[in-house]
């Protein structure tokens, strides 16, 4: 029977096995991942990707403001089981 708990991110070139229970934020940093991010708690957007692909769910209503496709990884979790990410920051190196 498959383990319907897996979920992996994409996130510039790499395919990064997550939990489905912590936000996306915490997870991509855990990796090594430097995402950009400040206060952790919905306010300030500095989370914001876009989602390319699959679908994520917010643990609670966030207050910043974000573009269409666009997500807040700081109070996000993964729903489906590939989340694809992109910002145009780590594109830069
Ligand atoms: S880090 Fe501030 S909204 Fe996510």
């Amino acid at each position: 029977m498959a383990d319907d708990t897996k979920r992996a991110l994409v996130v510039k070139d790499h395919i990064i096995p997550v939990a489905p229970d912590l936000p996306i934020l915490d997870q991509l940093l855990l990796k090594g991942i430097p995402v950009e991010y400040q206060c952790r708690a919905g306010f300030c957007g500095a989370c914001r990707m876009r989602l390319k692909s699959g679908e994520v769910r917010y643990l609670e209503t966030p207050i910043a403001y974000i573009n269409e496709g666009e997500v807040l990884t700081c109070c996000t979790v993964p729903v489906s089981r590939i989340v694809e990410l992109e910002a145009d920051y780590l594109k830069k190196d």
